[in-house]
């Protein structure tokens, strides 16, 4: 062979034998050959360091040597820049393979520009507006150097004495997929290397809202085909919408907490669903199996979480204490921890940490700049909730308004407002009600502000004079209530969800004075408030609205927009109907309407034998997906384009909705689906599709919806998840209550697809 050719031969050789030996180094190789590669030249050590997350209390030299030395992955709560900085040149230059570290953040619902709590932004029911929210915080975080954060929360939650229910996008797993989609899509982007983007991380996997009784932490019992339908639903469609990362959760499902549980980890989420991102443990929960009684020690703990599938450890250290023996032994396949550290290394690599480990320059920062901020006011207007309006109360005339009272603890709350799990956050950006008021009408309307509270918790009476000799002098009161931030969140569940402390009594005393009373309450969760809905006009249910929410408050108390929120969980008349929801079961002895009308807590005399309370109505107060509006909307022409569809079809659906108040407005346009009959027992009535629409008044639009077999599935009698031919009711319109729909029906004709 000529020698030249021998040369260039050997010359190639050379290149592409040290290319491929800093393969994984090399931004433009294949991310599984980086993976491939840099897993063949790490240790079991190594490998073990990636697996564990640690929570950085405090920056010292113990820290930056652990990391030095390649035995830590990734932190949470890393500190302020400089210590992001410190920590990941000791991962990138002194490591021997400088992996570099991802860091995870409580990015809950907004960073520094706080948005509504999530159950909030669920009450848009406008997902493209939930989406831009999670972009602008993303955004905000990667400045501060978060590479990850541990949001979006989609556990379908039913029980309002849960505090975690204020993190959950609702009860409904069609609604919690399409918002749950949105925030992730939000965070991450079109390119996790974006600088603009961060890693998302759905939460927490699965079924912890189904604690029994509502109390956190506590254990959940759900049957497969349940997990199946309804709680693994939204999982699955961020799944499909490539969310990075997932976080297992700290329930006993079954007898298996989900920390250790191979079927939900392994079967459902890799083998099924084909996940190849990476799961971290919650906080502690590796260690938390030892106090289930579901592992002996850390030892068996480390055991039972590798091998049920969680890559990542957070907090408790059983992963480094014991893995290398439990690998050692062959109790874990070195196999296993490959694929486990892969699924870690993946989501660094697509994060382009190996190429910008440090925290990026940005231009400028965008943090609580003037976009961010309309951003949230928009969130937070389309999260208001209108419940109530006797006498078209709302909006308040300016023109005649001379003099408003404005009553209660959360009419100046700037950190309440902000919310559970507000990390980042400050109070002194928030506006609050008082001061957007004040600012805007402060000259031209008097205001007298009382808290007449010390705080929503308070029993007593003191203040409540001042509050009275205000709205003695007013027009009309505007009356901020309801629960502190602190009441909702992790391990904040309440036996009893009625208006905190003598909230109540101040009502009914200021509902003496004969004025217009106009309640907003700030919550975390449904309140049960019935005692007072005739003592007030109209009610707004403004969650915890975050930053913005002042502005955005007044914007619809004054009629500068409409409100457009819909429930997103249905509201109890009590507690004692909890859990209620309205994609229930039909049972055998349906309640019927004359049936209604039981007054609360006054047993009445049985009628028939039905499933209902004798002391209170089987309804709710208000329905899943109820919201009014300052105009109104008329719902005609419900057609199909067919009354028998096979497994193949298109079910288009066509409504016609008219605005025939004199307000421009946003409707949200629900339609749910009834399977009356199959292998096994199907829910009254699902989400399947909605639209939300803006009309101008007098406006007339057709609205378009189409379905095919697909939407009916379900997990029939062999758990197989299939359509049933059938009959089934469709029904289009602003609520889950019956009365709020218009119904037909079809046929679903036909075998199996081919
Ligand atoms: C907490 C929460 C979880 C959070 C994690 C890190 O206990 O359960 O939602 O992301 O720990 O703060």
């Amino acid at each position: 062979m000529q020698y030249r050719v021998k040369l260039f031969l050997f010359f190639v050789f050379f290149i592409s034998n040290h290319f491929l030996a800093q393969t994984y180094k090399n931004a433009n190789a294949d991310i599984e050959l980086r993976i491939s590669d840099l897993i063949s030249k790490m240790t079991l050590e190594e490998k073990i360091g990636q697996m564990q997350q640690l929570n950085l209390w405090q920056m010292n030299s113990k820290v930056i040597d652990t990391v030095a030395k390649g035995k830590v992955g990734s932190f949470l709560n890393a500190g302020n820049k400089q210590d992001k900085i410190k920590l990941q040149k000791a991962a990138v230059e002194k490591s021997r393979l400088g992996i570099p570290l991802i860091f995870g953040r409580d990015v809950i619902h907004g960073y520094k520009t706080v948005l509504p709590i999530p159950l909030g932004q669920a009450s848009t029911w406008n997902p493209d507006l939930v989406k831009r929210g999670t972009e602008i915080s993303a955004r905000e975080a990667a400045e501060d150097g978060i590479h990850w954060t541990f949001a979006p929360m989609i556990d379908i939650a039913r029980d309002p004495r849960w505090g975690r229910i204020a993190e959950s996008c609702g009860e409904d797993p069609y609604l919690a997929s399409i918002i749950g989609s949105a925030m992730v899509k939000g965070f991450q982007g079109n390119d996790l290397k974006s600088a603009n983007t961060i890693a998302a991380c759905a939460k927490h996997y699965v079924g912890y809202g189904a604690a029994e009784g509502g109390k956190d932490y506590n254990t959940t019992l759900i049957p497969e085909r349940e997990l199946r339908d309804v709680y693994l639903k939204p999982f699955h469609a961020v799944v499909k919408a490539g969310v990075a990362t997932l976080m297992s959760a700290f329930n006993d499902l079954n007898g298996v907490p989900t920390t250790g549980n191979s079927f939900t980890l392994k079967t459902i989420l890799r083998d099924e669903w084909k996940f190849d991102g990476f799961v971290v443990s919650d906080w502690t929960s590796v260690d938390e199996l030892i106090k289930h009684g579901f592992a002996k020690d850390g030892k068996e703990a480390a055991l039972k979480a590798v091998n049920a599938g969680v890559n990542m450890e957070m907090v408790s250290e059983n992963y480094t204490k014991y893995l290398k023996q439990l690998v050692e032994s062959g109790k874990i396949s070195t196999q296993w921890i490959d694929e486990l550290v892969a699924g870690i290394l993946r989501i660094k690599f697509k994060l382009g940490l190996f190429e910008n480990p440090y925290i990026r320059n940005f231009e400028e920062s965008t943090i609580l700049c003037k976009t961010n901020k309309a951003i949230a006011k928009e969130i937070a207007t389309e999260s208001v909730v209108m419940l109530q309006n006797k006498n078209q109360t709302l909006p308040l005339k300016t023109k005649s308004l001379k003099s408003l009272a404005i009553i209660g603890p959360l009419a100046d709350a700037p950190k309440d407002q902000l919310g559970t799990w507000t990390l980042d956050g400050k109070a002194k950006n928030t506006i609050t009600p008082l001061t957007a008021i004040t600012k805007e009408f402060g000259e031209t309307i008097k205001i007298k502000y009382v808290k007449a509270m010390a705080t929503c918790r308070s029993n007593d009476t003191k203040y409540f004079q001042n509050a009275i000799d205000a709205v003695k002098q007013s027009d009309a009161a505007l009356l901020f209530l309801g629960e502190d931030a602190n009441l909702s969140g992790e391990t904040h569940s309440r036996a009893f969800i009625n208006l905190p402390g003598n909230q109540e009594d101040l009502i009914t005393e200021l509902s003496k004075l004969g004025k217009p009373l106009v309640l907003i309450i700030m919550a975390g969760r449904p309140l049960t408030f019935g005692n007072i809905t005739d003592k007030v006009n109209s009610i707004l249910y403004a969650w915890h609205p975050g930053t913005m929410g002042g502005e955005a408050i007044s914007d619809i108390i004054f009629g500068k927009t409409s409100p457009s929120g819909k429930l997103p969980v249905t509201f109890p008349r009590t507690v004692g109907q909890v859990p209620i929801y309205y994609n229930h079961k039909n049972t055998g002895r349906p309640p019927s309407a004359n049936q209604l009308g039981r007054t609360l807590g006054t047993p009445e005399n049985p009628e028939g034998f039905a499933s209902y309370y004798l002391d209170v109505d089987f309804t709710p107060a208000y329905y899943f997906g109820y919201g009014e509006s300052y105009s109104s909307f008329n719902y005609s022409d419900l057609t199909l384009s067919k009354k028998n569809i096979d497994f193949n079809d298109t079910l288009k659906v066509s409504v016609t909705v008219a605005n025939t108040g004199k307000y421009k407005a946003k409707e949200t346009i629900q339609l749910y689906i009834r399977d009356l009959y199959a292998s096994v027992t199907r829910p009254v009535k699902e989400l399947k599709r909605f639209k939300k629409v803006e009309f101008i008044p007098g406006e007339t639009k057709k609205i378009n919806f189409e379905l095919t077999s697909e939407d009916l599935k379900f997990y029939d009698i062999n758990m197989q998840y299939n359509t049933e031919p059938g009959d089934f009711e469709l029904f289009v319109g602003s609520s889950a209550n019956d009365k709020d729909l218009l119904k037909t029906n079809f046929k679903l004709t036909g075998s199996k697809e081919e």
